[in-house]
């Protein structure tokens, strides 16, 4: 069904590289909006501390790993140090006392597959949503931020993917499509494939930082200063490396067998993985292994009919990469 081919010589390639960044500076925050994210973060502090002064705040996702549009959501995480909590009490709670501080639409989600609190902050307007304990999620944004210092190419790839990815509707987990995280971690992958490699594998570098959460450790080469430049011997353009993720996705990945692993640098077979059949939800039909947590298979959301989905969006973005004299045009059409 689906379509192998080779992927031409596309001889203007170099000329789509502006559009490409014009898109991707479009969509950067400005440092404005970064200040108001921190006024708001403070702010927050300050409620929180009134009633846990040991708990911190700590901002995770898009926000923090920076992969965040200009104009989005807030994702926070309070960590309290106490492991025995009773997360619904402390929403509950924390809910009444943003309430009392004229936060508006304040809203605790306490059955939620991650409980969190809904908040808008009428001064800065921006709305943000607060997890707790969810310290995984935090040293993910971490890795994938300093993954970013590294070569900015990433960023400008994970930009460009990811606005495809919401223009054309497959970034829905609940619809069985990707997340962002999962895609930020196809493009870091993608990157420690080149040849030369664009990105370096981290956690299989020196150890230089270590935590350990909920019994997963957590541990990797995060000087990344020292790595600015790491890529340099590649010239890959933009435009170049947007069509060679499209066309890796669309005509040469291997979904019966691979597993992408960002932790190794490497792909992984399914059978190593011992995930070759079903079990319960989890099909395994395009397989991105969490950094940290691996047993977590984040394409665990895609089902028989979000997979045609998927993979006939990437032939579409590959094919539109090989031949459309404006391809800027059409990959971001709404679908
Ligand atoms: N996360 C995770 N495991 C997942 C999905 C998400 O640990 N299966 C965590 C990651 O820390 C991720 C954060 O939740 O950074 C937010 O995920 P997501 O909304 O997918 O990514 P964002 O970067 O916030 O993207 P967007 O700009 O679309 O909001
Ligand atoms: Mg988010």
């Amino acid at each position: 069904r689906y379509k192998k081919r080779q992927v031409a010589c596309r001889g203007d390639i170099d000329r789509l590289n502006n559009p490409f960044l014009e898109i991707y500076e479009s969509l950067i925050p400005a440092e404005e909006e970064k200040a108001k994210q921190k006024q708001l973060l403070t702010l927050l502090e300050k409620i929180v501390c009134k009633e846990w002064p040991d708990a911190r705040l700590c901002l995770y996702g898009s926000c923090g790993n920076s992969f965040g549009f200009s104009k989005s959501d807030i994702d926070v995480c309070l960590t309290i140090g106490d492991e025995d909590i009773n997360k619904s009490e402390v929403l509950l709670k924390l809910a009444d006392m943003l309430q009392l501080d004229n936060l508006q639409n304040v809203q605790a989600l306490t059955r939620a597959r991650v409980p969190i609190v809904k908040l808008m902050d009428p001064s800065t307007g921006i709305s943000c949503d607060i997890c707790i304990n969810n310290v995984l999620a935090v040293v993910n944004t971490k890795l994938l931020r300093d993954y970013a210092e590294i070569d900015l190419r990433l960023r400008q790839l994970a930009f460009i993917v990811k606005h495809w990815a919401k223009t054309r509707g497959v970034n829905e987990t609940y619809q069985g499509t990707l997340s962002s995280y999962a895609y930020v971690l196809m493009c870091i992958h993608f990157l420690q494939q080149r040849r030369p490699a664009i990105l370096p594998c981290l956690q299989e570098m020196k150890t230089t930082y270590s935590v350990t959460v909920d019994n997963v450790e957590c541990s990797y080469f995060d000087q990344v200063e020292s790595l600015i430049g790491f890529g340099s011997r590649n010239r890959e353009s933009i435009a170049q490396l947007v069509w060679a993720f499209f066309s890796y996705w669309a005509y040469f990945h291997n979904y019966a067998n691979d597993v992408i692993s960002v932790r190794t640098g490497t792909i992984l077979s399914k059978r190593t993985k011992d995930w070759t059949k079903r079990i319960g939800n989890d099909r395994h039909l395009i397989c991105i292994e969490d950094p940290f947590e691996i047993s977590h298979d984040l394409g665990r959301v895609v089902d028989k009919s979000s997979i045609r989905v998927l993979r006939e969006e990437f032939e579409r973005a590959a094919e539109i990469m090989q031949d459309d004299p404006n391809p800027c045009v059409k990959l971001f059409e709404p679908y």
